[in-house]
């Protein structure tokens, strides 16, 4: 079954996929991670950013992106444009630039002075005659990128345009509260655990009650005493959920207060994002953003090797903190995050030891995890495509 290339463009048939065991090795075989590397993560488009980072020409961010070996500047340049450059002088390499964000109207190598603009042209280079070389050919090199509802993504080898890769999760994107965010709470961590053991955590409930006791509030009880969702789409290689809620369950006081603090004022700034307030939307590889009534919740996880990951939680917000009850709300929001993400990285990373035991031929998934099992085929399905094509 093709599950990516339009045969199944949306279902919610949970057991389209099929219930076979998932190979363990998958989570922590290096050559496996080759593959899926040059396969999917050399390929895809990638969130790395929003556009609210990058408010004036001149302003930049740094990205490290280790499944490339690559440092890449994304800057606005001084025509408005957006490019993301290889933070590596042309001369012979050395990195441009060490902070991870700021404000500049050229890039100066320190190594023997060669200046770069915001668009990556070389404006000069000390006693440029005695090289055999042109500027034009010493441009700063670059990578695609391109935006969709406010977020950035850059791709290395993109084999399509952003917009046909997200297909019908580009318009929902462009139509959500976080296209309209002027800033955000962050959270980046690293954690010993392959990219899909870590992602796949966040697209499944099962383990709240279990993981979750203290935190998972209204999510968990009564009749649905493990919070499935309440349903699901596969969109292609993406994929949504809409988060059920108990109607009888109650917030705990720490993420109860605020939320009544933050409700009124996003609703008043229209970022409730009503119809979407309990959707889930994941786009392949490695992102996902949760709309929830109280705030934008934004995750990614980039792999660093086949057992290592870092990911970056993002609050989104709109306007700055104006008054005390709006800063306390979002610090709290944000803390309450950190607490219950603490609690899920350390049972991801037993996970990761015990598959990285060899002693599993195979995991499982049942049906309320279609979302995993969606994941991994189309992981497969990108990775057999690759084979087939490099073949011979
Ligand atoms: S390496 Fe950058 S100017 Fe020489
Ligand atoms: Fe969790």
């Amino acid at each position: 079954m093709n599950v990516y290339s339009g045969k199944i463009e949306v279902t919610d048939d949970p057991l389209v996929l099929g219930t076979e065991p998932i190979p363990a090795r998958y989570y922590y075989d290096p050559e496996w991670y080759e593959l899926e590397r040059k396969a999917i993560w050399m390929r895809s488009w990638l969130n790395i950013g929003h556009v609210c980072e990058l408010p004036e020409p001149g302003s930049f961010i740094r990205r490290e992106i280790e499944f490339a070996g690559a440092s890449l500047l994304i800057v606005r340049g001084k025509d408005g444009e957006l490019r993301a450059l290889h933070n590596a002088c042309t001369h012979r390499g050395t990195q441009l630039v060490e902070e991870a964000s700021g404000k500049r109207s050229t890039f100066s190598c320190p190594y023997h002075m060669w200046t770069f603009g915001t668009d990556g042209a070389l404006l000069s280079a000390p006693d440029f005659e005695r090289f055999a070389t042109t500027r034009e050919d010493c441009a700063l090199k670059q990578v695609s990128i391109d935006t969709c509802g406010g977020l950035i993504f850059i791709a290395f080898e993109p084999q399509q345009g952003l917009r046909e890769y997200l297909g019908p999760m580009a318009d929902k994107l462009d139509r959500l509260a976080v296209a309209q965010a002027t800033t955000f709470h962050e959270y980046v961590y690293e954690i010993d655990a392959n990219w899909k053991l870590t992602y796949d955590n966040f697209q499944e409930n099962y383990h709240l009650r279990f993981v979750h006791p203290r935190t998972a509030g209204p999510g968990i009880g009564g009749a649905n005493p493990f919070g499935y969702p309440s349903s699901f789409s596969l969109c292609g290689k993406h994929r949504t959920q809409t988060i059920w809620v108990n109607p009888e369950g109650t917030f705990p006081p720490a993420l109860m207060l605020p939320m009544t603090k933050m409700m009124p004022r996003l609703a008043a700034d229209g970022l409730m994002d009503l119809p979407y307030a309990r959707d889930y939307f994941a786009l392949f590889p490695n992102f996902f953003l949760l709309c929830t009534p109280g705030n934008h919740f934004l995750h990614y996880v980039m792999p660093i090797s086949a057992g290592k990951s870092r990911g970056v939680i993002r609050l989104y917000w709109k306007g700055e903190d104006e008054t005390a009850g709006v800063r306390y709300a979002r610090e709290a929001t944000m803390a309450t995050t950190r607490d219950i993400h603490s609690e899920d990285v350390n049972i991801i990373e037993r996970g990761q030891r015990g598959l990285a035991s060899g002693a599993l031929e195979h995991i499982h998934f049942q049906e309320k995890e279609i979302l995993c099992r969606h994941l991994i085929k189309v992981v497969e399905e990108t990775v057999e495509a690759y084979r087939a094509e490099t073949a011979g």
